[in-house]
């Protein structure tokens, strides 16, 4: 039961516990992040790689396991909005849309309090902070119990896909991090809209939460930040990101020789389909999955066209990134 608590020189000789969905899982879980560790936990979008987000030397553990550039801030969770006002300044848009849609797959971007009590690693020294309430039941039993901001990234090597089983977590990070709290397939699939609001209210990610709903709750439309690599304020803003090892191909009516086919609707030939209904919300859950699943092999993949509505914007967003040129 010994807790890793200089864990920065045995990162690479971690033994990664899976933890049950339970309370003993929870306890266990809770004390790592109290010791300084780290624990990938299931949220509604995705699973985040958890660590305390007032100890720096856990933040700091998060970047080295992911091979996170460190400039890149993060995302910190906590249980209710009563919670995230200890660390952020709300106003009247930032309070509506939270009081809307948390807990949910919505994240704030909002001016940081001075007395905030944050690793400045979170933040990368910005004056601003992303915070999220996850609804999944387990992540909120954590929180509740932890009663401290966890720090969370996606819980998945840096540039790669995304987690949306404890198995995928395993395949990334395993032998990384302290251990991953197994709650099964997450429902989303996607990770959560990023709305920043230190300013006028503008999409900095499209994710599970539609825009349009963004909009129509502040009651006028969202403003989209510009793609400028240098003035990165979101890494899903970098131009290859979620990426399997296959090149992907994309809007294809259908595969090329060699080419693996992932539909969505009607796709003859489909290898895998996100949805043969053509639902948004079953893509949206399957997309990460899928991809996992294709990128155990490494020949070229094909992707339908996806419509750019709803979730189908966040959808074509990650594609799009996974698609992109390697650095
Ligand atoms: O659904 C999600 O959001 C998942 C789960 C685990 O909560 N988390 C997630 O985290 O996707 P990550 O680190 O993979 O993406 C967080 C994004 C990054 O693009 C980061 O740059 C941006 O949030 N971000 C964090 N803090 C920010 C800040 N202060 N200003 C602007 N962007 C920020
Ligand atoms: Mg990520």
């Amino acid at each position: 039961m010994a807790i890793n608590k200089d864990a920065a020189s045995k990162a690479m000789k971690l033994k990664t516990e899976t933890l049950s969905p339970d309370a003993k899982g929870l306890r266990r879980a809770e004390r790592i992040l109290s010791a300084g560790g780290l624990v990938a936990f299931p949220t509604e979008t995705v699973y985040g790689l958890g660590a305390d987000a007032r100890q720096g030397k856990a933040v700091a553990r998060i970047f080295e396991a992911k091979g996170r550039p460190s400039f890149n801030p993060l995302i910190i969770h906590v249980a209710n909005l009563g919670a995230a006002r200890a660390y952020a300044r709300f106003n009247d848009a930032a309070l509506r849309l939270a009081v809307a849609f948390w807990p949910g797959p919505l994240t704030l971007v909002l001016p940081l309090r001075e007395d905030a009590g944050l690793s400045p690693l979170v933040t990368a020294g910005n004056p601003t902070v992303a915070i999220r309430v996850p609804a999944h039941p387990l992540a909120q039993d954590l929180l509740t119990s932890f009663a401290g901001p966890i720090a969370a990234p996606s819980a998945n090597p840096s540039g790669r896909i995304s987690p949306t089983r404890a198995q995928h977590v395993m395949n990334g990070l395993s032998g990384r991090i302290d251990a991953v709290l197994d709650g099964g397939p997450t429902e989303v699939g996607l990770e959560s809209t990023i709305i920043g609001l230190s300013d006028t209210p503008v999409l900095l990610r499209p994710g599970g939460l539609p825009a349009e709903e963004v909009a129509r709750c502040l009651g006028h439309d969202l403003e989209v930040a510009p793609e400028n690599p240098e003035t990165v304020s979101a890494p899903g803003q970098l131009a290859s990101h979620y990426a399997p090892r296959a090149m992907l191909r994309l809007n294809a009516q259908t595969a090329q020789p060699g080419e693996r086919l992932l539909g969505f609707g009607n796709t003859p030939g489909a290898t895998l389909n996100l949805s043969p209904s053509g639902d948004l919300h079953e893509a949206a859950a399957n997309l990460f999955r899928h991809l996992h699943r294709l990128d155990r092999d490494t020949g070229p993949i094909a992707v339908a066209p996806i419509p750019r509505k709803g979730l189908g914007l966040a959808i074509n967003d990650r594609l799009e990134r996974a698609a992109a040129p390697r650095p």
